[in-house]
């Protein structure tokens, strides 16, 4: 593109066009680090073009460092910033909870659950892609935080709680954390210290539903709530049902007896007051991209 060689369609269209340009580059790292490289970047930049990415990790070759192309949701929110294109969901305010929960024990141990986060991640990614103000509420996870998208990390469901009802009003709720059910009663102080011949006996107590809540929060019920419902058997059925238990409008069911936590794909059934539609096996951050889709259509169905 620099040196003004159009011997393929990329470069023939990118020479051909007096259309803003947005490139995503994607390379080597030794080679995005390279002066030919770096010069011909800067000769782009000059003449006005921008750049979203590279991002630093895994590269298609094997090795790993700065050269991966962008993530497909992150280059999307790009091209909306930079070209100013209004998302469908522009003007609404999604909230997303997502990751495990931690519930401590004592001061240096905890509970949890194999949550990695990575299909909260991707739907609060996916709602502010398509323009949406998005606030993510997360418990502890290595999932990096989405591009546009305010990120309040919690530990405890009572803290999710919490920063759930201070992230009111919302258009939209999507609960897709791994809320611990149970928290330990009596929380130590002190750190339990081992006893030979005697086990501790830990009581519980109920953490509080923030789906439920945030489905019965009245005038600051969000219009639309979404749940998700993670099954080992009857799994639509169950799901049915606990859409009703917990008071939202849709349910996002998924089968977790096999890889799905921690995994890369989910196949999913959505189900809302008219019944349940069962989505192909995909990627999570199709299913994302899905369902963000089938949000801003339900705020505008004539789109
Ligand atoms: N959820 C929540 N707060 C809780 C428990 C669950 O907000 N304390 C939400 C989850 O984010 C999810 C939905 O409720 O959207 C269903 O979670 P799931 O674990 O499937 O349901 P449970 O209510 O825990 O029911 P069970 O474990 O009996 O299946």
């Amino acid at each position: 593109m620099a040196n003004g060689l159009a011997d393929d369609l990329a470069t023939t269209v990118l020479l051909a066009t007096d259309r803003p340009i947005l490139l995503a580059p994607a390379m080597n790292h030794v080679m995005w680090a390279h002066p030919a490289t770096e010069a011909n970047l800067e000769t782009l930049l000059a003449r006005g073009i921008r750049t979203v990415g590279p991002a630093a990790g895994e590269l298609a070759e094997g090795e790993t460092g700065m050269g991966r192309m962008s993530e497909p949701l992150d280059i999307i929110a790009a091209i909306e910033a930079h070209f100013a294109l209004p998302g469908p969901l522009k003007g609404r305010r999604a909230l997303v909870t997502s990751g495990p929960t931690y519930e401590p024990i004592d001061p240096v141990r905890y509970f949890a659950n194999r949550s990695s986060g990575k299909q909260g991640h991707a739907i609060a990614a996916a709602l502010a892609a398509l323009g949406a103000e998005t606030i993510l509420v997360t418990g502890p996870t290595h999932e990096a935080d989405p591009a546009d998208v305010a990120v309040t990390r919690i530990e405890t469901a009572e803290e999710m709680l919490a920063a759930c009802r201070a992230a009111l009003p919302a258009d939209v709720a999507v609960c897709a954390a791994a809320v611990a059910d149970w928290r330990i009663a009596e929380r130590r102080n002190q750190k339990l210290k081992k006893k030979v011949g005697e086990v501790p006996i830990l009581r519980l107590t109920e953490n509080p539903d923030i789906l439920a809540a945030l489905s019965s929060a009245g005038k600051q019920r969000p219009r639309l709530v979404v749940g998700f419902a993670a099954e080992t058997e009857a799994v639509i059925a169950n799901a049915t049902a606990k859409r009703r238990k917990k008071g939202c409008d849709w349910i996002v069911a998924n089968d977790v007896s096999a890889d799905v936590m921690g995994g890369e794909e989910n196949l999913v059934h959505v189900i809302d007051a008219n019944g349940s539609d069962t989505w192909p096996r995909l990627p999570k951050h199709e299913v994302a991209r899905r369902l963000a889709q089938r949000i801003a259509d339900h705020f505008t169905p004539t789109r």
